[in-house]
C-alpha cells in the first residue's frame, strides 16, 4: 500500500511524555516500498521530517510545522554463522523489548541486560543505548538505512556509527537524515550473563540464584528496572533528562575531596564520570514538582509528566535542575533526549 500522509494529527499518542502537540503532516511508515513515497513528498512539498520511532526520546515542546514519520518497519531474521555466533536482524520499526525475549526465546543471547528499554530496533542505534553494564554498541554489526538527503540505502558497519557514551553520528553528525531500515546483531549461542553492574549480583544473590536461565535473567532486569524507573503508560517520561557529566579526572578528584559521597566512575583514560542522579539528588531534588513537571520520586535523573505538563514544562524544571547542579559542582549537565521545534 502507498504511503498515505495525514494533516494535524496530535502526536499525544506517539511521544512517551504524552506531550499533546500536533504535526503539520504525519505518517506511518511500514514497509521499504513506501520510502519512495515519502521522498517524493518531501520534494513536492518541501517539508522537513522528523523521523520517530517509539518516541520515546523526545521532547515536544510546540506543534511542529513538519512531517512526522513514524517507523514501524517490521521483520525478524536469525541465522547461525560458522564462527559458532548467530546473526540477529530486526526492522527498524520493531519494539525493542518485544524483540530483546525474541532474541532470548531463540537462543540468542546478548541483549538481555537492555531488557523493557522503551523506543525501537531502529532508534536503539542513534543513541547508543545501554543498560546494566552493556551498550548497543558492543552487540551491532551493521544497520542498513534510508538516506532522506539522496534517496540511497546504505550499509553502516558499527564502526561507521561512531557510537559513543549515548551517542552516534546519526545523534552528532547527521541529526534526521537517516532511517533505520534494520539492525543486524552478532549474538551468542552461549549464555553468559553480564553481572558486573552495581546491583545485579547482588539481586541474584539475594533470590539464592547462582545460574540464572536467560528468561529469568531478563525477569530480573526488567524488575530492577522497575524499581527505579517509571513505565511510560503510567507515568509519562523519556527515561534518564541528562547525560551522566564525563569531566577531567582531576576535576573529579577535587569534588570527591568537598564532597566525599559522590557517585564517580573510572571513564576514558583520564576522564572520570559523575553519576548525575547523584548530584540532582543531594540538591533535593527528587519527588519535587513545578505544575505537573516533576523529578521522579525513586531516581532524580528522570523527569516525568504528572498529567499536564507541557514540553516547555519539563525544559524549564530541566533548566532549574541544571543552574541549581552547576551552581554547587560547577558541571554543566547535557540534557539527553532530542528536543523540538
Ligand atoms: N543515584 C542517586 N540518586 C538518584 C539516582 C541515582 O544517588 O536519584 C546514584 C545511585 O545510587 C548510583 C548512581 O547514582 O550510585 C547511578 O545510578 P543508576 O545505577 O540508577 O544509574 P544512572 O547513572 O542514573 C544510567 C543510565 C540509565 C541506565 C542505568 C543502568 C544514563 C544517562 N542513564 O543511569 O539509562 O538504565 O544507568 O545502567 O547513562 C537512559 O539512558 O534513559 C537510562 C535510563
Amino acid at each position: 500500500m502507498s504511503l498515505q500522509f495525514q494533516e494535524n494529527i496530535s502526536l499525544k499518542p506517539y511521544n512517551s511524555f504524552g506531550f499533546d502537540v500536533s504535526a503539520r503532516y504525519f505518517a506511518l511508515l511500514d514497509s521499504i516500498e513506501q520510502l519512495a513515497d515519502l521522498r517524493e513528498f518531501m520534494q513536492h512539498q518541501a517539508i522537513p521530517v522528523l523521523l520517530i520511532g517509539g518516541g520515546s526520546n523526545l521532547v515536544l515542546t510546540a506543534d511542529l510545522d513538519l512531517l512526522v514519520v513514524v517507523n514501524r518497519i517490521r521483520g525478524l531474521h536469525i541465522s547461525d554463522n560458522p564462527d559458532g555466533t548467530v546473526s540477529v536482524t530486526a526492522g527498524g520499526g520493531e519494539d525493542w523489548h518485544q524483540f530483546v525475549r525474541w532474541t532470548l526465546e531463540q537462543g540468542a543471547y546478548g541483549l538481555e541486560n537492555l531488557s523493557l528499554i522503551p523506543g525501537t530496533v531502529g532508534a536503539a542505534p542513534i543513541q547508543n543505548i545501554g543498560a546494566y553494564g552493556v551498550e548497543i554498541k558492543d552487540r551491532m554489526l551493521s544497520l542498513e538505512a534510508f538516506d532522506l538527503e539522496t534517496g540511497e540505502q546504505v550499509v553502516f558497519t558499527s564502526a561507521d556509527c561512531q557510537f559513543d557514551y549515548r551517542d552516534s553520528i546519526f545523534k552528532s553528525r547527521f541529526p534526521g537524515r537517516y532511517l533505520i531500515i534494520a539492525v543486524t546483531f552478532t549474538l551468542s549461542r552461549e549464555f553468559t550473563p553480564v553481572l558486573h553492574y552495581g546491583g545485579i549480583s547482588g539481586q541474584l544473590a539475594d533470590r539464592g540464584i547462582t545460574s540464572p536461565e536467560p528468561l529469568q535473567f531478563s525477569d530480573l532486569i526488567c524488575e530492577v528496572r522497575n524499581s527505579k524507573l517509571p513505565q511510560p503508560e503510567q507515568l509519562g517520561n523519556a527515561g534518564s533528562f541528562f547525560k551522566n557529566p564525563v569531566i577531567p579526572e582531576d576535576q573529579a578528584q577535587q569534588l570527591k575531596q568537598v564532597f566525599p559521597g559522590m557517585v564517580v566512575f573510572a571513564d576514558k583514560p583520564g576522564y572520570s564520570k559523575l553519576a548525575a542522579g547523584w548530584l540532582i539528588d543531594q540538591l533535593g531534588w527528587k519527588g519535587r514538582t513545578q505544575g505537573d513537571a516533576g523529578v521522579y520520586e525513586k531516581q532524580a535523573l528522570v523527569l516525568v509528566n504528572h498529567g499536564n505538563a507541557t514540553g516547555t514544562d519539563i525544559v524549564e524544571l530541566a533548566g532549574a535542575i541544571q543552574a541549581d547542579v552547576y551552581k554547587q559542582y560547577g558541571v554543566m549537565l547535557e540534557i539527553e533526549p532530542r528536543c523540538y521545534p
